[in-house]
């Protein structure tokens, strides 16, 4: 079994793109900005928008945080958006999900011009990405896609068993996994709540790809030997011996899985941080204006 490291393999990643900074803005070009919208202080959402701040200076970006407490109202928020859509020094931007009940996120998402959509959500980009035209990918499924092509693992006529249909992860990973190129090229089947024979799906799977959010979900016996591993879940359960008091818990049994597989991805320590890194990577393009000009 190997371990497959998404820490240090984001920290690679993101050496080489501040390298692609410093010589972009050596040569008189603009150093990439990225801007994120936090509505309200969820725990999660904070320490996710603080650690893409970090990323940034680990980059070289320049980054700028726009607050709004819980009852920003919607028109609000879309003036907000409008004003990053115009804001020619601003490369990308994310509004940080979820927002409180009484906005609709879908309305957000496409009041965002999809050429500054580093987050990959707007309608335009997720057409595009599922018919292999150049665009924003979302940043989890494109950090899946590069770990497996940093690991070199072979996906091409692969069976792949994604568990878990979000927009965010699910969909978005069965259309790459199905495209025609590599990694990619796999027979790809999408379970959620409502399949059944699930757990015979996930025993037939040389790729299992769990993103479906119940700790612990994947055991042994739903493993076939051999099987490549990839954990997205990361739901907080309380742990006293935790500083912070709670830790993150992955949708695989990792202790009983792991020494049957040939790959897996740890919690934390795995997709998480290539998650980041993907959205560097956007913000990057972005700032180049690879995609769209
Ligand atoms: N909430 C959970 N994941 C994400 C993400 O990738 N982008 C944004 N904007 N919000 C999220």
């Amino acid at each position: 079994m190997q371990l497959i490291d998404g820490k240090a393999t984001a920290a690679e990643i993101k050496q080489e793109i501040a390298e692609e900074v410093a010589n972009i803005v050596s040569h008189g070009g603009k150093r990439p900005h990225l801007a994120a919208i936090l509505v309200g202080h969820d725990g999660g959402s904070e320490t996710y928008v603080k650690n893409k701040v970090l990323a940034c200076e680990a980059c070289g970006f320049t980054s700028t945080l726009i607050r709004f407490e819980d009852d920003v109202t919607e028109s609000e928020l879309l003036s907000q958006v409008d004003k990053l859509n115009k804001d020619d020094d601003i490369d990308g931007f994310i509004v940080q999900l979820p927002l409180p009940k009484h906005i609709s996120e879908q309305k957000v998402i496409e009041a965002i011009d999809y050429r500054k959509d580093v987050d990959g959500f707007h309608p335009i980009n997720v057409g595009r990405m599922s018919i292999g035209l150049p665009c924003y990918i979302s940043a989890t499924p494109n950090g899946i896609i590069e770990l497996l092509r940093r690991y070199q693992i072979e996906t091409s006529g692969k069976k792949c068993v994604i568990l878990g249909r979000s927009n965010i992860v699910g969909k978005p990973m069965a259309q790459l996994m199905m495209q025609k190129r590599l990694p990619g090229d796999a027979t790809v089947t999408v379970c959620h709540s409502h399949s059944k024979n699930l757990k015979e799906e996930c025993k037939a799977a040389d790729i299992i790809i769990a993103a479906i959010g119940i700790p612990n979900f994947v055991t042994a016996d739903m493993v076939k030997p051999g099987a490549v591993i990839i954990d997205v879940g990361t739901t907080r359960v309380k742990d006293e011996t935790k500083k912070s008091g709670f830790r993150l818990n992955g949708d695989v049994k990792f202790d009983e899985v792991a020494p049957l597989c040939s790959y897996i991805t740890p919690v934390p320590g795995g997709v998480g941080p290539m998650t980041i890194c993907s959205l560097m990577k956007n913000t990057l393009a972005a700032g180049k204006k690879e995609y769209y000009k």
